[in-house]
């Protein structure tokens, strides 16, 4: 059968580098333990010939949300509709959606915590009786019909669960949350990309690509890109791992993966906080950028890097961080 994402123009600004997504579970790489549980649920759900429970898939963007939802679709054999919650505004926008669907489809509505509350409150009952109610005519005459739908699987995605509604995050069978990948794994990415562009290269290059990406293969993927890049053109096109150091150095990525807003946001706290508790606001409008792509985008990979800690008093800069900037701590200098 032929399989397709089907982007409604309700979407898309995200990046779909269709070449480089893994089609089957075979091809994705990391997340064992999330991979194994969904593996068996779409086995099972096959044998039984039914549909799959809905998924939610949660975490810091970039580590394959998306990718694993299309892995889902194909390995049920089924087509997939893709919209973002923020561009579904109106009920009648989600329902059409809904009644297109075909028996067994998946529906992946990415950033699903943003979904309108009136949008949101139909889902309810598509997800739990594949049913919903359209209110048809006006004021007097105004009636509810009752429509019902192909059994379906929603594949909703967020990187802000606490941001999701009870009703909602209960109506999901399957909830799992991705983690940053090791640097083995992304090392195994690197080489699956490089080997789909068809490049050379020198093992410490995917190394060192593996170690500044944040455990992130949507970052492995774009840097890997860069430093083809600057192979292309300051070399034959062997990615060389001194090509790759100086690209990397140029794009101002540190050896952890830092870019300038991470080392913006530490040294913020540091210089004019000393170091902290400060409140996520404060810093945010202190560095001019947005509390919410901080929170989501930005914090995860310094907290799990142990370079910031969430405190009921605010953030704060641990010593590690001190020592990787160089920055003198409590009047000891490294
Ligand atoms: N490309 C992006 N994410 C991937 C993953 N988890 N496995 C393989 N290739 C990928």
């Amino acid at each position: 059968m032929d399989k397709r994402i089907i982007t409604s123009d309700l979407l898309v600004d995200e990046e779909i580098d269709v070449t480089l997504r893994p089609q089957y579970f075979k091809e994705y790489i990391g997340q064992k333990d999330v991979k194994e549980m969904i593996e068996i649920a779409v086995k099972a759900a096959k044998k039984r010939n039914e549909s799959l429970d809905h998924v939610l898939l949660y975490g810091p963007p970039g580590l394959g949300k998306t990718t694993l939802a299309q892995v889902i679709a194909n390995e049920m054999d089924v087509n997939m509709k893709f919209v973002s919650g923020p561009t579904v505004e109106r009920t009648g926008d989600l329902a059409a959606i809904l009644t297109s669907l075909e028996p067994g489809d998946v529906l992946f509505i990415d950033e699903i915590h943003r979904l309108p509350k009136i949008v949101e409150e139909i889902l309810y009952s598509s997800m739990e009786d594949y049913v919903i109610d359209i209110v048809v005519g006006k004021d007097a005459g105004a009636k509810s019909i009752r429509v019902d739908l192909s059994p379906f699987t929603l594949i909703g995605a967020t990187t802000r669960f606490g941001d999701l509604t009870g009703p909602l995050r209960d109506r999901f069978g399957i909830i799992h949350k991705l983690e940053f990948y090791s640097d083995d794994e992304l090392k195994k990415i690197c080489k699956r990309t490089a080997s789909i562009y068809e490049c050379e290269f020198e093992s410490k290059a995917i190394v060192e690509l593996a170690k500044r990406s944040r455990g992130t293969p949507r970052i492995v993927n774009r840097l890997f890109r860069r430093v083809r890049d600057f192979a292309d053109i300051l070399g034959d096109g062997l990615i060389t791992f001194d090509i790759t150091k100086m690209a990397l150095n140029k794009l101002k990525i540190d050896e952890l993966g830092l870019d300038n807003k991470d080392r913006e946001y530490l040294i913020g706290i540091i210089e004019k906080y000393n170091g902290g508790p400060v409140g996520l606001d404060t810093i945010a409008t202190s560095i001019s950028e947005d509390p919410t792509t901080l929170e989501d985008v930005y914090e995860p990979y310094l907290i799990q890097k142990g370079f910031i800690s969430r405190t009921p008093r605010g953030r704060v800069v641990t010593e590690k961080a001190y020592r990787h900037l160089k920055k003198s701590y409590q009047g000891a200098l490294f």
